[in-house]
């Protein structure tokens, strides 16, 4: 695969094709519209300059990285794409939408891919115009960094598909665990309810913020605690996953708990709004508890 196109240039878009871009294919960035595209390919640029400052990369070597980026305004340009990876936000309707917009051009041979963190592969293939040339593709945050790809085959997918998909996403320097199409796959189907629990944990005031997530830490060894990690993932996404893992399975243990509602309803999102389970707006993160 030379050329891939990237739908959704938010945290996991731009990622996305900042690591396919690394690895020396073309990548057409789009979004809502040029502005958005463009903004995202800004926050590559960012991730250069704080590599560059790092003596992590050459100047030539990002330079030539961020050439093979352009943001396009529609879908049109993408009948060249050999794959077109979609990472829109986590709502199925939208999905969807793009699924059937963009499949208009998805040419003979090509391959049409969900980064969804747990909407169904299946049920998703068919707004596409090929069930069989469609499969689920889950990268995580952040994208350049994190060792692992899921993927995610539907009922429909052909295996030449899943090959195909495989080999693209190895080719990128990444694991691959090959996951069915059950709600959450493999990964965040253990992540999510691990959030949600410390979210119940604090809201039944077992322990404070910063003491939940320094008891992952230490005591499990992970890089970040629970309630650092979903304000990393967005708080949003995080209810979205959980609550199509309840949806779907009807199983009690998905209930959402309350206190992540409430901070969603809130407009507490994480990092990207500066406020989460912590204050990321001074110099040093603040919990908000
Ligand atoms: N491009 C390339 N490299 C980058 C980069 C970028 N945009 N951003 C950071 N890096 C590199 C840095 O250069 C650094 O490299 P080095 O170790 O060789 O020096 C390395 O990544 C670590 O970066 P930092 O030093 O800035 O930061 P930390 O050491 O604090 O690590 C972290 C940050 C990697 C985010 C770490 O805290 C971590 O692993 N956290 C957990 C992340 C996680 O669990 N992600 C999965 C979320 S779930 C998901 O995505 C699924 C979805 O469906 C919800």
């Amino acid at each position: 695969m030379r050329n891939i196109a990237v739908i959704g240039a938010g945290q996991m878009g731009t990622g996305i094709a900042q690591t396919v871009a690394a690895n020396g294919m073309t990548v057409l960035l789009s979004d809502v519209d040029l502005a958005h595209a463009e903004a995202g390919k800004a926050n590559v640029e960012k991730a250069m300059v704080k590599l560059m400052g790092r003596g992590k990369i050459e100047a030539a070597e990002a330079e030539a990285l961020l050439a093979r980026i352009t943001p396009v305004a529609d879908y049109a340009p993408m009948s060249e794409a050999d794959l077109i990876i979609e990472a829109a936000t986590e709502r199925e309707a939208v999905k969807n939408a793009i699924f059937e917009a963009a499949g208009k051009v998805l040419s003979a041979g090509a391959i049409m891919a969900s980064n969804t963190s747990s909407i169904p592969i299946t049920r998703m293939a068919n707004f596409s115009p090929d069930p069989a040339r469609f499969i689920g593709l889950h990268f995580f945050n952040p994208v350049p960094v994190m060792g692992l790809i899921e993927v995610i085959p539907g009922l429909a997918t052909s295996p030449a598909t899943t090959d195909r998909v495989t080999a693209f996403a190895r080719g990128l320097g990444k694991e691959v665990v090959l996951s069915q199409d059950e709600p959450g796959f493999v990964v965040n189907r253990i992540l999510l309810p691990m959030i949600n629990e410390a979210v119940f944990v604090l809201g039944q005031s077992t322990a404070g913020i910063e003491d939940i997530d320094k008891g992952c830490r230490l005591g499990l060894n992970h890089p970040m605690g629970p309630l650092q990690l979903a304000d990393f993932v967005g708080l949003d996404t995080c209810l979205d996953i959980i609550k199509v893992l309840y949806k779907t399975t009807r199983d009690s243990k998905y209930r959402p708990a309350p206190l992540l509602v409430k901070y969603v309803e809130a407009g507490w999102l994480g990092r990207k709004t500066g406020r989460g389970f912590y204050d990321y707006t001074g110099e040093f993160p603040v919990p908000t508890r």
